[in-house]
């Protein structure tokens, strides 16, 4: 379980960057973070994988303090994450190398080294570039290779921040299809950022939040049903719910009916 306990941080301004976080998600979850440009989801990624260490308060990973100084690179072999732009994330000549980077860094063997990086890129389906320099990918294929060099290093949970934002719809849906199957099959802990609230419906609880603070907490239903306050902080929810809330506001449905189908069957 990766658990905030009361956690703020600052960088070197002096102002909380984000101010009293309590939250946890264990193993096999998918837990999500919304809220506006600068509200503190970056420095919660890096919190959550010892990147930024807090000044105040305890990020806890299965029982160990990330900012205890004798864990060595336990919490980065257990956390993996993988960030917006997957350009700044290359370094290798190739795909392989590149996947690989992190597992040389831990001297694994390099048989042992070929046989992960090929498992994980054949279950992302981008075995065929293994060989090929990075840069003759396109967003969505990068955006998995980086997936891949994090799973090779078999993180018990990974952070994705804001992963597909750059990337075009069907690039999306398979991106997040795949870490969704992450999360069923094979038990990893996932913590998912992003701006694209249709990609978070099933979460298993949403954490909302504004100015470095949680303002909202809890599952779709629960966390989108206050429209006008998310837009209020820069989160626009799914578009079925937000044709709900405006049909409800108009008088032509008489409660909250979310999803596309429900509405359909409501009206018609
Ligand atoms: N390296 C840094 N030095 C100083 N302040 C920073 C640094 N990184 C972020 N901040 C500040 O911390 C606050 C939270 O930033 P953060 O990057 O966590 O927001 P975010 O929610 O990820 O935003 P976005 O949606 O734009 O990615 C912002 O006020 C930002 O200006
Ligand atoms: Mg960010």
């Amino acid at each position: 379980m990766i658990e905030f306990r009361e956690v703020f941080f600052e960088y070197e301004d002096n102002k909380w960057a984000v101010e009293n976080l309590n939250f946890s998600f264990d193993k096999g979850q998918f837990v999500s973070i919304i809220g506006g440009n600068g509200s503190g989801k970056s420095t919660i990624a890096r919190l959550a994988n010892g990147l930024l260490l807090s000044q105040k308060g305890k990020v806890i990973v299965d029982g160990i303090t990330t900012n205890d100084p004798n864990i060595g690179n336990s919490i980065k072999a257990k956390v993996g994450i993988v960030f917006q732009n997957p350009d700044n994330q290359f370094i290798g000549m190739t795909v392989e190398e590149d996947i690989a980077f992190g597992l040389e860094n831990l001297n694994v063997d390099r048989n042992e080294a070929h046989r992960r990086v090929t498992e994980v890129s054949e279950m992302l389906g981008i075995e065929k570039y293994l060989s090929s320099p990075p840069s003759i990918l396109s967003g969505g294929e990068k955006q998995k290779v980086a997936i891949a060099g994090a799973l090779v290093l078999t993180p018990e949970y990974l952070v994705l921040d804001e992963v597909t934002s750059l990337l075009d719809p069907i690039s999306r849906r398979e991106i997040i299809s795949i870490v969704k199957s992450l999360v069923k099959n094979q038990g990893i802990g996932v913590l998912y950022i992003t701006h694209n609230t249709e990609e978070i419906v099933d979460s298993d609880y949403i954490v909302a939040i504004n100015k470095g603070k949680i303002v909202t907490k809890g599952k779709a239903k629960e966390v989108f049903s206050n429209v006008e306050y998310l837009h209020s902080i820069g989160v626009s929810v799914p578009g079925d719910i937000y044709v709900s809330y405006y049909l409800k506001k108009r008088g032509l449905l008489s409660e909250d009916v979310f999803f596309e189908q429900e509405i359909i069957k409501r009206l018609c």
